[in-house]
This record gives C-alpha cells, structure tokens and sequence, in this order.
C-alpha cells in the first residue's frame, strides 16, 4: 500500500515528495480520447464504469501516487438546477444564470446520494479496484470559484456580472454563497463516506480579489464548507494567482495549501510557516519543452519544496497538448529524488 501522499498530507516525515498532477485524466491521454469517443463529457461523469476506468488510467500509464476522483466541479450546480452543458471548444456554460438573491431562490438544495449518486458510485468503484494501492482524492469547487460560473453563466474574462454584485449586494451574495456552502459540505462528506480518503478544494478564480475582499467575501463561505465536512480526511486549498492571499491563507484550517507556479514554493514557505503542507507548482507550460528543461526544472522546484512538507504537482492542469512521455518524466524525476 503506497500511502506517501496521505502521510505527507499530514505533514509526517517522508522519504520522497509524493507526485500526482492535476487534471491527470484527461485529454493529454490518448487512451482518454479514446473513451471519450464513445459519449460527451457529462455522459462520461455520470457512467460510473467508464469515469472509474479514466481515474485508473494516469495509475497505470504516469505512475502517479495518488488517484483523483473523475467528475467535475460543476455537477453540484446541475443537480442544484442550473442547467449544465459543455460547448464544444469553448467549456462550460449554464442554461439558468443566476445574478440575484431573488434568482438563487430557484436553486434546490441537494441531496448527494439522491441527485449526484453516480458520482458516488465513482468513488466506490475506484476505491474498490484501487485496493489501497494508492489513495483517492476526491474534489469541489470553493464557493467564490462554482459562483463566477453561475453568475456568469459560463467561463468569463472579467467576472462583471459577479463583481457587480459583489458591490452592489455584498450580504445577498453571501447568503447564495453560504447557500453553495451547504450543498458542497454535503456532496463532500458523501465522497467521504463512499471512500475518497482526501479532499481538494478548488479555487481557481480567487485570486481575482484582493486579499482583503477575498476574506470578506469568499473566505466565510469557505469556511463554512470545511467545518461542515463529515469524516476525518486531510484538506488541501488550491488557489490559482493567489500568492497575494497567502498570508490569509495560512490560518485557514486545511492541511495542504496548493499553489500556482507565480510564486516560488520557498518564498510561499516563508509566508505560510512551517505547519502548512505545501502543494505544487511546476508551471504547466514547462511539460511542453524538451526533457533536459523538464528534469532541471522538476529538480529546481524540489530544492525550493525542500524547507517543509511538500508534495509534487503542476501549478494547474497539465495541458492538452502535452506529450504523455513528459508527464512520466515529470513523475519520475520526482520519484527519483529520494534523499538518503
Ligand atoms: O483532475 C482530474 O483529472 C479529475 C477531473 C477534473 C475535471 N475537472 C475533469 C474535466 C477536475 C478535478 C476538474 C476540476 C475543474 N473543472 C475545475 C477546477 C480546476 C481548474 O482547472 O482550475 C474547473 C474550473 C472546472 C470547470 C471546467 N470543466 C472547465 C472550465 C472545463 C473546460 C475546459 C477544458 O479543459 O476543456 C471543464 C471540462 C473538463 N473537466 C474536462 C475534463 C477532463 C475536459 C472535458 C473533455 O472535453 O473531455
């Protein structure tokens, strides 16, 4: 049983940095493509034999140390009635944006295992077919970052519809935030109980606010999301072109802080201390030059982990165009870096 990644979590001594990568099933995998061949995204997220199969394949074909659940951050917003779909080339979009208090009315609360059991049904394949060979991390999206999606109504290049609210109805937008909150904290605690051993938290759009907006308006609802999961599993926060809140973030009650490639991991370590388990950041673009690049920089980004707990990662999801050899280059530069 590898559970270097769960020991590392909790911030225990190590023989190695433990690797996985996020977005490690995906397209980059010709073996993925070839799955996916077969239906559309949501209709792969929500056949459980086929998502368990696409977990399983960066295990067997990268040799990562740690599986991450296969869905996406969105589905609890679907279940919530908001109207999922996937446009091709262009991502994500809502069929119900939702831009007021009085809109967020038409939002249903969640019941997991009703609404979202194919997600659990993931999970409980995956655990059973990994048997403990290696961890599985199960995933939400942090409130702040599933909002500039449902206000929006898709990806956006600069949130106005929710910043404008922000300004306008600071309290309204909380109540829908800590709305989200509630449904997260139950759709996590069931990834719990149905067998993901560790949880992410994404928040890849936080780092558009200001560190003091950030806590006044996206960090209540965070919270209420990590004290209401049920089971004992580390945490980690990831946040995209968020160095600027790190030092808010070192009191948040996770575990594992995972950051972009903006910063590097020793100038993070000196503002977050010694306690916090740092995660990453290998820029995404570096798998896409040559090998000597990719190993001098996976090495560079090791020596600058090295003053605290760390765990191997990119700064954010590996790119489709990147080359599944690099990937495994990535992996096993990490692997091979043992000490002693
Ligand atoms: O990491 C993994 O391998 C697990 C699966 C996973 C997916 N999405 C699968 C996916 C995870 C953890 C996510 C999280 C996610 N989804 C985030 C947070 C992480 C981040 O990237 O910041 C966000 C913002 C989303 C929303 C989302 N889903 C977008 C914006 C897109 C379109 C962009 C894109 O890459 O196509 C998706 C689609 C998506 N989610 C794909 C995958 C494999 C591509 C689907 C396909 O066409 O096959």
């Amino acid at each position: 049983m590898n559970d270097l990644f769960l020991r590392a979590c909790r911030n225990e001594a190590v023989e190695r940095p433990p690797v996985w990568i996020m977005r490690q099933a995906g397209r980059y995998l010709a073996e993925y493509r070839a799955i996916r061949e077969r239906g559309d995204f949501l209709t792969l997220c929500r056949t459980p034999e086929l998502a368990a199969e696409v977990t399983l394949q960066p295990i067997r074909l990268i040799g990562v140390d740690a599986a991450i659940l296969f869905a996406d951050i969105l589905l609890p917003l679907d279940a919530m009635g908001a109207g999922l779909y996937f446009v091709k080339g262009e991502g994500p979009r809502f069929e119900r944006p939702v831009r007021s208090e009085q809109e967020a009315k038409s939002l249903a609360e969640i019941d997991p295992e009703r609404d979202l059991g194919y997600v659990m049904e993931t999970v409980r394949r995956v655990s059973k077919e990994l048997a403990g060979s290696v961890p599985l991390i199960g995933f939400a999206g942090t409130p702040w970052t599933l909002a500039t999606y449902l206000v929006e109504g898709g990806p956006s290049k600069n949130y106005a519809n929710l910043l404008a609210w922000s300004y306008s109805d600071p309290d309204g937008l909380r109540r829908v935030l800590s709305f989200v909150a509630k449904g997260s904290a139950r759709y996590l605690s069931a990834q719990v109980a149905a067998g993901a051993q560790a949880l992410q938290l994404f928040d890849s759009w936080g780092g558009i606010l200001s560190a003091e907006r950030w806590r006044e308006i996206a960090l209540p609802s965070l919270l209420q999301v990590i004290e209401n999961i049920e089971g004992d599993v580390p945490l980690i926060f990831y946040v995209n072109g968020g160095s600027h809140l790190l030092p808010v973030l070192r009191d948040l009650p996770v575990q594992v802080l995972s950051v972009d490639w903006r910063i590097p991991l020793d100038q993070a370590r000196a503002i977050v201390g010694p306690d916090k388990v740092l995660q990453g950041n290998l820029d995404p673009g570096a798998l896409l030059g040559s090998k000597e690049e990719i190993v001098s920089r996976t090495k560079a980004m090791l020596a600058a982990g090295a003053g605290g707990g760390h765990i191997a990662n990119l700064g954010h999801g590996i790119l489709p165009m990147t080359n599944p050899d690099s990937a495994r280059l990535f992996v096993d530069t990490v692997k091979n870096s043992a000490t002693g």
